[in-house]
């Protein structure tokens, strides 16, 4: 896992003035809105003897803890102790750790880490949510696997012909071969193009959008912004027609990711066709998820050598590729540190070349 990035945590029509646990990163947050309707985010423990502040509720913007209430500002400053005669001080360290937020996307994004204001990498780019013509759906979905393996199987197109071999991949399944493509990096993201012409037809509702014979071939620009964002653009043959799929890989702990995405559309766009919408990324979803909960080890090796590479991986070498930058410049939370040690020994002259040239 990664510090000093935004991690979009929760969406924001799921934050009120009631507060919310939100848990990442082998931590838990509280968030709530204040009178502002601005978000706050403090470390859900309480100074005192450790009660989660998500079951005690909000006074006039400050947080009340449900055990001995004591009262918080915004801040993490404690302000009140019940139990305490009139007179007794508080104490200095009555304070709780506080989150910079910012809400974008539909999303509250927490920063995590020690960077600041000013060097922090900035949150991915999404022109089409507030533009006109695009309709919106979301949803999550939970992984019993690292964010690391469920980012690179979003960014992966050539499996699509295997695991969606009976729904969207359906019109490839027969031919798999990704073509040589080029691998866009910039400093936090990297993207890269594919194309799939449909060899045979494609069964169910993607058939509206795929069988037009003579047309271009479905376009799909696969994307990825550090450390667990993933963006699919559709480029489908008929028209204008565009699907973008964004979504949070949240790490919660070394095992579990919780996967939060929307789906933006300009087709169909009437709210009658919102439900089929995000029934069918959701059912992407559930034929990805037994096959990447299976994958050993649960993290991508931060070893290049440790699994074999083909060009059709180029995108996800250039994943590992920053993933291990970001550790090199002391990014890592302990788990990770330990693990690039042991690898660091490891790594090849061969293979460096190998992997540079797929990426430049
Ligand atoms: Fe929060 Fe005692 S544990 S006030
Ligand atoms: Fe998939």
């Amino acid at each position: 896992m990664l510090k000093n990035f935004w991690y979009a945590c929760e969406f924001s029509s799921a934050v009120t003035s009631k507060p919310k646990r939100v848990s990442l990163l082998n931590q838990d947050f509280v968030l709530y809105r204040n009178s502002n309707k601005e978000v706050v985010a403090l470390k859900d423990q309480c100074p005192h003897r450790g009660a989660a502040l998500s079951n005690g509720w909000v006074e006039k913007d400050c947080i009340r803890c449900p055990y001995h209430g004591w009262k918080f500002q915004t801040d993490g400053t404690c302000i009140q102790i019940p139990a305490n005669q009139p007179g007794v001080p508080i104490p200095k360290k009555a304070r709780i750790d506080t989150y910079p937020v910012q809400e974008k996307y539909g999303f509250v994004w927490l920063f995590w880490g020690d960077l600041a204001e000013q060097k922090r990498p900035p949150l991915p780019s999404l022109t089409e949510f507030d533009a006109p013509g695009w309709r919106v759906v979301s949803g999550e979905l939970q992984w019993n696997a690292h964010y690391t393996r469920v980012l690179e199987n979003v960014i992966d197109f050539s499996h699509v012909a295997f695991i969606h071999a009976n729904s969207f991949g359906s019109g490839i399944a027969d031919q798999p071969q990704i073509e040589n493509y080029d691998v866009c990096l910039e400093e936090w993201s990297a993207s890269a193009t594919v194309t799939a012409n449909q060899s045979k037809k494609t069964k169910g509702f993607w058939k509206h959008f795929l069988n037009k014979q003579g047309s271009r071939p479905l376009s799909v620009t696969l994307s990825f912004y550090m450390p667990n964002i993933s963006r699919l653009e559709f480029d489908f043959p008929i028209g204008h027609f565009k699907m973008i799929l964004f979504s949070s890989h949240l790490p919660i702990d070394d095992k579990t990711t919780v996967s939060k995405w929307i789906v933006l559309r300009n087709f169909l766009t009437a709210p009658w066709a919102d439900g089929d919408a995000r029934k069918r990324a959701l059912k992407t979803m559930l034929e990805d998820k037994p096959i990447v909960e299976s994958q050993s080890p649960q993290v991508i090796p931060d070893d290049l050598t440790a699994e074999l590479h083909v060009p059709s991986d180029a995108l996800s070498i250039a994943y590992r590729k920053l993933h291990k930058q970001c550790l090199e410049m002391g990014w890592g939370m302990e788990h990770h540190v330990s693990q690039l040690h042991d690898s660091n020994n490891h790594i090849s002259e061969h293979f460096q070349i190998l992997t540079n040239s797929l990426i430049s």
